[in-house]
């Protein structure tokens, strides 16, 4: 069912690093991801793949994890992803762009669980850093970050309890927790 995948679909900030990625596979969830619709059928969001330790190593200190863990500094070189896509689309784009980005990226996200990977967007980036690292050239703009590699962490949804608080944590087991608020409280009803 297409709703167990969308469960499945969570935000994985703790991976496998032993486990690599094919170049084939990353450009297969990318091939996937491009088919989606997009305001006036520009498509401006264009990819860069990093899948060496190299690269990633550089690229690890320009993302920011899990702000509401305030303990956590981010994955062990042993958990980080083994790839990145960086979104990223020319300048003169960037000012107009809402909704493409977000379907580019759940799209991704998506394509990713179906193959069991893992995967967290990250909007969290030092722009300036991550475009020097990368050599993007003045002319383009960087989206988002999408981390991707071997889920090495359990993640639970939940609904958002009487406290009220939407702040994702974990537990003394490393279990993350995410709330999600209830279907009753989202759906505005029309009163006569
Ligand atoms: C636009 C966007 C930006 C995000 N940026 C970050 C980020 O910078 N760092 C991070 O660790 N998670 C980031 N996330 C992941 C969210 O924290 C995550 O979606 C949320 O906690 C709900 O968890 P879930 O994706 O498993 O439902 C981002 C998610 C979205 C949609």
């Amino acid at each position: 069912m297409f709703k167990d995948l969308v469960k499945k679909t969570r935000s994985i900030r703790r991976f496998d690093n032993r486990h690599k990625i094919s170049d084939e596979i990353i450009y297969d969830i990318i091939d996937t991801a491009r088919l989606t619709p997009s305001a006036a059928n520009r498509q401006p969001v264009k990819f860069f793949i990093s899948n060496n330790q190299e690269l990633n190593d550089k690229i690890f200190p320009c993302i920011g994890w899990a702000g509401y863990l305030q303990d956590w500094v981010g994955p062990e070189p042993e958990e980080r992803p083994s790839s990145y896509i960086v979104l990223f689309t020319e300048m003169q784009f960037a000012p107009h762009l809402n909704v493409d980005p977000g379907i580019i990226a759940q799209t991704i996200m998506l394509a990713a669980a179906e193959k069991d990977l893992g995967a967290c967007m990250i909007a969290s980036i030092n722009k300036n850093k991550l475009k020097k690292i990368i050599k993007l050239p003045l002319e383009f703009e960087i989206l988002l970050v999408i981390a991707l590699g071997k889920p090495a962490e359990t993640v639970v949804l939940e609904e958002v309890d009487e406290t009220g608080s939407i702040k994702y944590w974990r537990d003394d087991k490393g279990i993350h927790h995410v709330p999600k608020r209830k279907l009753e409280d989202l759906i505005y009803k029309y009163k006569k």
